[in-house]
């Protein structure tokens, strides 16, 4: 069971071309490729002749291509040329997405197409906006996408998990502080008068002890913007002043393949010292690498999960605080939207 009246990233602006893209989205197979003013399309990649898969064909001025028996179909899905004849039969046409590219990312509505409002996009764009460098990719992750939910939520394990790069010991023994409505969890954690993890020293140049921030925003199904960053100690960022600190972004949304895989897209963002390219650089080296040790955790849970010959009960610790309220958000909205 999906949220499905939400919009959720599909790829990179850049993988959307003028060759199909394919890519599962809830167990539905899409092509994506670009019209012929440049514009994506999303439709149902899977000919109405005989199944065959389109994105295994060619676009031709914004029009698809069936590989098999050569039928072509328009970005709204509609069959509009049948090689040997000149007649389309009715019926002859394929389920078309609404799509749309904002913050560098392609969006796909996978609900009641008449809902599909441009506006309810989430704000991410730290990843397109002047005032920030941001550096990002693509996971295609074999695990579920609540269990990287959970991972976003619950930032303790950056103690455990990436203690070469975001994480440091006692993360834990500051608790969060979780609020949440209608429509989102807030989660925020605050680390008093501690060293500052090892990638925030070397690019922050801290020297002693830092505040350092973890707030999570976390809209369903499953976009997150995480600020984090932190600040000499005692400098007044608790209150609201960073200047004797840094922010960096780090923004990232989850798209379920199925029931055991994921699509997941980040970004990474900061707004200093931003044309030093070498900083980039070491930066998207990092974060990725950081990412990927989540990603080997999720991969690695999923593989028990489907292991186990049954089901056996869970528990929750305290830092599950935030995860169960952005669980219980998102089950509340499935349950709502059925
Ligand atoms: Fe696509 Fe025949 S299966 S044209």
């Amino acid at each position: 069971m999906y949220l499905r009246n939400r919009w959720y990233v599909a790829a990179w602006d850049k993988e959307v071309g003028n060759k199909p893209l394919a890519r599962t989205i809830m167990n539905e197979p899409i092509v994506f490729f670009r019209d012929e003013f440049g514009k994506p399309v999303a439709l149902e990649d899977s000919c109405a002749h005989r199944y065959m898969a389109l994105s295994l064909g060619k676009v031709l001025n914004g029009v698809i291509q069936c590989p098999y028996h050569g039928l072509e179909y328009d970005k709204t899905g509609k069959c509009i040329s049948i090689p040997g004849q000149t007649k389309v039969p009715p019926g002859a046409f394929i389920r078309s997405y609404p799509v749309l590219e904002k913050w560098r990312w392609i969006w796909i509505w996978m609900g009641n197409p008449n809902e599909a409002d441009e506006t309810l996009i989430p704000d991410f764009h730290w990843n397109d906006d002047p005032e920030w460098v941001a550096v990002g990719d693509y996971f295609y992750v074999r695990g579920n996408y609540r269990l990287l939910i959970d991972n976003l939520m619950d930032l303790t394990h950056v103690a455990y998990v990436h203690s070469n790069t975001l994480g440091t010991e006692n993360v834990a023994d500051f608790p969060v502080k979780v609020k949440r409505d209608a429509c989102k969890v807030h989660v925020e954690r605050w680390v008093l008068n501690e060293p500052a993890p090892p990638m925030f020293e070397t690019i922050g140049k801290f020297n002693g002890a830092v505040d350092r921030w973890q707030l999570i925003h976390y809209l369903p199904p499953s976009h997150f913007v995480i600020d984090v960053g932190c600040a000499t100690a005692n400098t007044g960022a608790l209150s609201g002043d960073r200047r004797k600190g840094i922010t960096m972004f780090s923004n990232h949304t989850l798209t379920p393949e199925n029931e055991s895989a994921t699509h997941y897209f980040w970004h990474h963002a900061r707004n200093f010292r931003r044309n030093e390219n070498q900083l980039t650089e070491t930066l998207a080296k990092a974060t990725k690498t950081a990412f990927g040790e989540d990603v080997q955790i999720i991969e690695m849970q999923q593989n028990r999960i489907d292991q186990a010959r049954q089901k056996k009960p869970i528990i929750d610790i305290n830092a599950d605080a935030g995860v169960l309220q952005g669980r219980k958000l998102l089950d509340e909205l499935i349950a709502a939207e059925n």
